[in-house]
């Protein structure tokens, strides 16, 4: 074999906010399975990741859960990792955005390039939520599209007739946030001067670094010219604080990407490897990122090009893949098919997926669809019906009828060097990431292992005097061949290639070690490798994802659409301190509005005697609008807020009653104000 190469890998790092969910898993699949790949070739491989723990959506979210944002990214870091382990996602390092090894390099990168006089300082105007006192990104400012008028559409484009805009100019403009119109403000910001990169970037990209798909699409970025790009905000923001720069933070997509450095550095600390001989500008290892086609703009422009700048080498590749769909569509919580990570494992063996989604990937961007009827046949067929059937056709006579030893000779020794033969050509496909090549390559032996006992007939040997040397020989040939195509299926099927190794008794297989046969081996009782997939449970699978958007909406609709507060038994006493904890106020019922999409929540606008909040109430069904306009009730004033997908709730209306048409709201005497204490 030739010289073992240093290579690192890395997948882009899941945001810190939400749980892994299948889309993910292609990409983290697909890594993996190249990882895995080059580590059985012997290469020196070493794949990291991290999450990405910093912005405005993660900063909302903690504060919307009233925790702080290291305690929501220590926990999802937890979950996450918990998701990547059970699918056997192998990474020598999981680290976080949010460590010292990333403020480290984050700030020597832009320290570099900013001595270099790529980085510029210059006023710009913003959005500004003057109730909560922030900058707004595009995303947190709702109103009405210019173009076709239709409401409660987002800053930057509209879901109903697809225009893009600046958010400037959307009509009736509201902060997603506090509900508040947004200012313009006035703010100082850092930016990155990629088109001093043109002619780097330009060759780069042209280089045979990247997907011809990807470099295409790259022209018509450099045919409308490379804008400065933005690497500052403003306070408050969950990131690092610029060193120069106090109150002004690192966009968090400067430090995302630093963040495949700072995972490797700690790996680095931990093993003992020279940081350096990976990433000095004139490295001879090998550097790939896989990412989704989604975030192709950050992987192939500001991050090579911030790399340059400041002294560091660039990617060898950066490798784009498409985008999940399930039976067709986009991944839809409403029919169940926003399937995360967790839900699947309680439902079904992450190696079905693994193999399915490496069934399906090639080198290029193409989305992929998992179609759910064919993914259990496919499983079913490949897995179940050809690859573990070779063994447990044959195991079971080498345990009971020769002591669990294979015999020392081959019985065909051109079949095991026809299979021997197509480790190259496999070895070829998975390199170039085509592993549903692969796997067409390595099915078709498994046809060829199938067809060979077939004609051997095992089971009728084993019934006839005199035959047992021929038995033996065939069965033993049977098992020689499985343990090629396990070989074979290693990266893609790493829990059952470490089953079958303990059932062979062999040691990890590595791709040099396959040539050579067992012989005369000793191996354990056979015990079934893998189970069929049942319909029914691709559908408690779906059901249960329907369920956890359920509970979501419960979650954030509060109390108020909780069926059961009739039947609720009183809960267990709590201190004086605790009730005085809640601020509950007198408040007038200032305006009530269906929410459009929303069938069971009303938007009030509530006046609290000189402060007003917004707040969705799941009341519709009991309720009109205009019956509540003018009326007092009693809300918590100092319920953490929470962003609904229809913008921001400031608190929550007392009711009581079943739910339905059965639900009261509780008003105060009159003589009450809007604002008093209700003590
Ligand atoms: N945090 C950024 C990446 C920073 S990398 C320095 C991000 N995070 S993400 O959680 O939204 O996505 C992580 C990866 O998963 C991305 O490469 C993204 O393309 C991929 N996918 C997310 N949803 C996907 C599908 N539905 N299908 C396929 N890949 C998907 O982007
Ligand atoms: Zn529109």
């Amino acid at each position: 074999m030739s010289q073992p190469r240093k290579i690192l890998v890395t997948s882009a790092l899941p945001y810190a906010n939400g749980p892994i969910h299948i889309g993910h898993l292609v990409e983290y699949i697909q890594t993996d399975i190249w990882s895995r790949f080059q580590k059985m070739r012997g290469h020196e491989c070493w794949y990291v990741c991290a999450d990405d723990a910093h912005g405005t959506p993660i900063m909302l979210r903690a504060r919307q859960e009233g925790i702080e944002p290291e305690q929501l990214i220590a926990r999802v870091a937890e979950e996450h990792k918990a998701d990547f382990a059970a699918f056997r996602i192998g990474f020598d390092n999981y680290h976080s955005t949010h460590s010292e090894e990333n403020r480290f390099f984050a700030t020597c990168i832009y320290e570099r390039n900013r001595e270099a006089g790529h980085i510029v300082k210059r006023e710009i105007s913003q959005a500004y939520d003057p109730v909560e006192q922030m900058f707004l990104p595009d995303r947190f400012i709702k109103g009405q599209c210019p173009k076709c008028g239709a409401a409660d559409q987002y800053g930057d484009n509209c879901e109903a007739c697809g225009a893009s805009y600046s958010p400037a100019e959307l009509k009736n403009p509201v902060s997603a946030v506090s509900g508040a119109t947004p200012i313009e403000r006035q703010s100082e910001h850092h930016f990155f001067k990629l088109a001093d990169f043109q002619a780097m970037l330009k060759d780069w990209t042209h280089g045979g670094h990247l997907q011809k798909e990807m470099a295409n699409k790259l022209d018509e970025w450099f045919d409308a010219g490379l804008q400065e790009w933005d690497i500052s905000r403003d306070a408050p923001y969950f990131g690092f604080e610029i060193p120069d720069h106090p109150g002004k933070y690192f966009y968090v997509w400067l430090d995302a990407p630093i963040g495949y450095m700072a995972s490797f550095k700690q790996l680095c600390d931990r093993a003992g490897l020279d940081f350096d001989a990976f990433w000095n500008a004139d490295s001879s290892a090998e550097l790939y990122n896989f990412i989704g086609k989604d975030i192709v703009y950050f992987h192939c422009l500001f991050w090579p090009a911030m790399l340059h700048g400041a002294g560091f080498r660039k990617p060898t590749a950066v490798f784009a893949h498409g985008f999940l769909t399930v039976d067709g569509a986009k991944m839809s919580k409403s029919r169940g098919t926003f399937i995360k990570a967790r839900t699947y494992l309680d439902h079904l063996n992450p190696e079905y997926l693994r193999y399915y989604f490496a069934a399906k990937l090639g080198s290029g961007v193409d989305d992929i669809d998992l179609n759910l009827e064919d993914f259990a046949q496919r499983v079913n067929s490949d897995l179940v019906g050809k690859l573990v059937n070779i063994a447990s056709r044959c195991a079971g006579f080498i345990n009971k009828r020769f002591a669990n030893r294979l015999s020392a000779e081959l019985a065909e020794p051109e079949l095991f060097t026809q299979f021997v033969a197509a480790a190259d050509s496999i070895a070829s496909h998975y390199e170039g990431r085509e592993f549903s090549r692969a796997l067409r390559e390595i099915m078709a032996l498994a046809d060829r292992a199938n067809q060979y006992i077939d004609e051997r007939q095992p089971w009728v040997l084993a019934k006839q005097e005199g035959r047992e040397a021929e038995l033996h020989a065939v069965c033993s040939m049977g098992l020689e061949l499985f343990r090629l195509l396990m070989g074979y299926l290693r990266p893609v099927l790493p829990g059952t290639a470490e089953a079958a190794e303990a059932f062979l008794q062999i040691e990890p297989l590595r791709w040099a070690d396959l040539a050579q046969p067992l012989g005369g081996h000793k191996i354990s009782p056979f015990k079934p490798l893998m189970t069929r997939v049942e319909m029914p449970q691709i559908t408690a699978m779906l059901e249960a994802s329907k369920e956890d958007l359920k509970a979501a909406q419960a979650q954030l609709q509060g109390a108020s659409d909780d069926n059961q507060l009739a039947a609720d038994p009183i809960a267990e006493t709590i201190d004086y301190a605790d009730f005085a904890k809640v601020d509950l106020r007198v408040a007038r019922i200032a305006k009530a509005e269906a929410v459009e999409g929303a069938d069971k929540l009303l938007r009030l606008t509530l006046d609290l005697g000189g402060e007003t909040r917004n707040v969705f109430a799941g009341i519709k069904s009991a309720y009109a609008p205009e019956d509540l306009e003018g009326r007092l009730t009693v809300m918590v004033a100092n319920l953490a807020p929470r962003k609904m997908r229809f913008g921001l709730s400031e608190g929550m209306v007392l009711a009581a009653g079943p739910g339905g048409k059965e639900l009261f709201i509780l008003s105060p005497d009159s003589g009450a104000e809007p604002g008093m204490k209700v003590k």
